[in-house]
């Protein structure tokens, strides 16, 4: 929908801009949606004046004429028979209740003036709110937009995404521009254990939509996590929807040395995994109803159904040219909106135009994105000016890659809570930079190692930190620790430098040499390996079975995403590699083969890994630069008797985790 068309009839309506945005939304009182319920309100002023004034005027006839209405002189009931029959009443009313009830809708109603959020508080996701606001101006302008250029208007729209990238914030930042009722409800409310009761309370929320609607000129609808009542039916491919994206983002820090995982957007970068999703016929019927329902908006009223009958036995009694027209159902103005983050479990008949019509991904903030984000709540959360410092707040924005707009809220917060225990009112960055830790890596915990398992867990850390600082200077080291925090005795964490969205054969490359690392310091400086390399094994073998499976990056340029999952096998990209023979020996040699290579290389830099190793024996936990600086002075001391040796005993003492 081009700009243009959202504008049309602009000339009869006042403009506001939100902050950030280019495109101008409309003022809700002075469009369509405004000046319907403008009518409305006094329509109702009239039926309430028609409907009190007849009462009132016999009242004041029956005052005038001497005999007034005495309301206190009620007729006496015997209590032998008020008492049962109000028994009974009750008995019907509990009884009848529960059938009521059941299939009532579980939707909460805010008004706008209840909705605090504003488009201008939505932050970091610029794309989407241009598109929100695009369909909000439509929503606005229904009339204008269906009457005098015949199109149709927007009815659905899916937000899907990641937890926390502010789907539903959005949709209620909507629903207070717009100023229409917002009818929230969750999909998991709708579940009943009565069969037929979920049908019902679907049918019953969209009759509440519509009414709303009617009542106000227009009315909001948002279905937080659809996925719960609208999966796939038994028989239909989800995979006919193209372009359904997936959450597939994490953090952009991987970690060495006991957390492993593929880098973000590896992890489903070969097609997803599907599982074949059948369903009793019970909940089929939810989706089919919730497909039928989505189409009712310009369903008649109750009242025009009386109408429509009346008309309809009229005119059997009437000539063919004096045949009485039906009353025309109105158009209801509503916008419904779903969140989900697995869009792609969705029935596919609910995505198609006219239910639907929109999806929008909410992707994660960019580095952009996220600074505005970090500006918006460091705005409202105390803090020292050093964090006002832009080059900070850059830093931060670049270290934050992989976080959604909540967990940068959540940072924050967990930033002030670190400045609380040490006694102050506002945070300042190491407490940032603590909380992010925390976040990323987990909270450390004291443990005793022995002697030669604290010389064996630095001397495989320090030989990653080694080889990453020789391979892959481009990126950055943010922690290496001896510190055990959760199921890592140690580890190193880093990321890349800046936000990434592609990796070269060579990155990935190092990557697997980095993973290789700790494996082969243990070998060189122990002569042995130890359990600990697992880890870093198994996400070797995930990268390696990405570049041969998917990526076409050694030997073989055969998709193995092309294979299909059948009812028997369900695996993913790394699985069908490795279950293949020859995508077997690939992955195997060309482990081998960068395994020989960081031999050789941490060979010729043993004195880089005494180094960090010392280090690491010494502090425990090196951050940032502190990393660097010792790789750097290592080298330009050179190899030599600066070498410390560290097979003098030391005592073992528990680790105390910084934070
Ligand atoms: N773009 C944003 N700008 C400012 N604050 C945001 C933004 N996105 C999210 N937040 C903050 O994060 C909180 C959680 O966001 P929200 O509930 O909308 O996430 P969601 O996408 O609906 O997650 P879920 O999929 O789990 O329901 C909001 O209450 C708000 O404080
Ligand atoms: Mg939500």
């Amino acid at each position: 929908m081009s700009k243009e068309h959202a504008e049309v009839g602009a000339a009869r309506t006042g403009s506001i801009e939100p902050e950030g945005l280019d495109l101008p939304m409309r003022d809700a009182n002075n469009a369509d949606v405004g000046a319907s319920r403008e009518r409305l309100r006094r329509k109702r002023l009239r039926g309430l004046a028609v409907v009190l004034g007849a009462p009132t005027a016999f009242l004041w006839w029956r005052i005038l004429s001497g005999d007034p209405i005495n309301f206190f002189q009620l007729p006496s009931i015997d209590p032998l028979i008020l008492v049962p029959s109000l028994f009974f009443v009750l008995l019907a009313v509990v009884l009848l209740g529960q059938f009521a009830f059941t299939g009532r809708s579980p939707h909460v109603t805010y008004r706008p003036e209840q909705i605090e959020t504003r488009l201008a508080d939505v932050k970091g996701i610029d794309a989407v709110k241009e598109d929100v606001v695009r369909s909000l101006n439509l929503f606005l302008a229904h009339k204008t937009f269906a009457s005098e250029m015949g199109g149709t208007p927007r009815r659905g729209l899916l937000f899907e995404g990641a937890p926390g990238t502010g789907k539903t914030y959005l949709a209620k930042a909507m629903a207070n521009e717009a100023g229409v009722p917002f009818l929230f409800v969750s999909g998991t409310s709708f579940q009943s254990m009565f069969y037929g009761a979920t049908a019902k309370k679907i049918r019953s929320y969209f009759k509440a939509l519509r009414k709303a609607a009617r009542q106000e000129g227009g009315a909001i609808g948002f279905i937080e996590e659809i996925d719960a009542i609208a999966m796939a039916r038994g028989g239909l491919s989800t995979t006919a929807m193209p372009g359904v994206a997936r959450a597939t983002h994490g953090m952009s820090t991987l970690n060495c040395g006991g957390l492993t995982g593929l880098p973000a957007g590896y992890a489903h970068a070969a097609g997803s995994i599907t599982h074949p999703t059948t369903m009793s016929e019970g909940v089929g019927g939810v989706v089919n109803e919730l497909l039928v329902q989505m189409q009712s908006f310009d369903e008649p009223t109750g009242m025009q159904k009386v109408q429509s009958k009346m008309v309809d036995r009229l005119n059997l009694y009437l000539p063919p040219h004096r045949q009485l027209r039906r009353p025309q159902p109105p158009s209801t103005n509503v916008l419904l909106i779903a969140a989900t983050n697995r869009a792609d479990n969705l029935d596919p008949a609910l995505l198609r135009p006219g239910r639907f019509d929109r999806r929008l991904t909410f992707e994660l903030p960019a580095k952009a994105g996220r600074r505005t984000l970090i500006d918006h709540f460091l705005a409202t959360k105390a803090h020292v000016p050093e964090l006002d410092d832009d080059e900070r707040r850059d830093a931060l924005a670049g270290v934050t890659q992989g976080y959604t707009p909540v967990m940068i809220e959540h940072l924050f917060d967990e930033a002030l809570v670190n400045a609380v225990r040490r006694g102050v009112k506002a945070m300042c960055w190491a407490d940032v930079e603590k909380a992010r830790l925390v976040e990323e890596v987990g909270m450390g915990q004291p443990v005793a190692y022995t002697d030669h398992e604290k010389r064996l867990i630095a001397t495989h850390e320090a030989g990653h930190a080694t080889v990453a600082w020789l391979v892959a200077p481009e990126r950055r080291l943010e922690v290496l620790t001896i510190i055990k925090r959760r199921e890592a005795l140690g580890m190193l964490a880093h990321g890349d430098r800046d936000d990434v969205y592609t990796r070269s054969r060579a990155e990935m490359t190092a990557l697997i040499q980095i993973a290789m690392g700790g494996q082969c310091a243990e070998e060189i400086f122990f002569g042995d390996v130890s359990t600990g390399p697992g880890g870093d094994l198994l996400y070797a073998t995930n990268v390696a079975a990405e570049m041969i499976g998917s990526c076409g990056m050694v030997d073989t340029l055969v998709s193995y995403a092309a294979i299909q999952n059948s009812a028997f096998s369900d695996t993913n990209i790394v699985g069908r590699v490795l279950t293949d023979a020859e995508g077997r020996a690939r992955v195997e040699e060309l482990l081998q083969k960068q395994k020989v290579v960081v031999a050789g290389l941490l060979e010729s830099n043993q004195h880089l890994v005494a180094a960090l190793r010392d280090a690491l024996i010494d502090r425990h936990e090196l951050i940032g630069s502190e990393i660097t600086d010792i790789l750097t002075t290592a080298q330009l001391a050179g190899p030599g008797p600066d070498v410390i040796d560290l097979r003098h005993n030391l005592s073992a003492r528990p680790l105390d985790p910084p934070v």
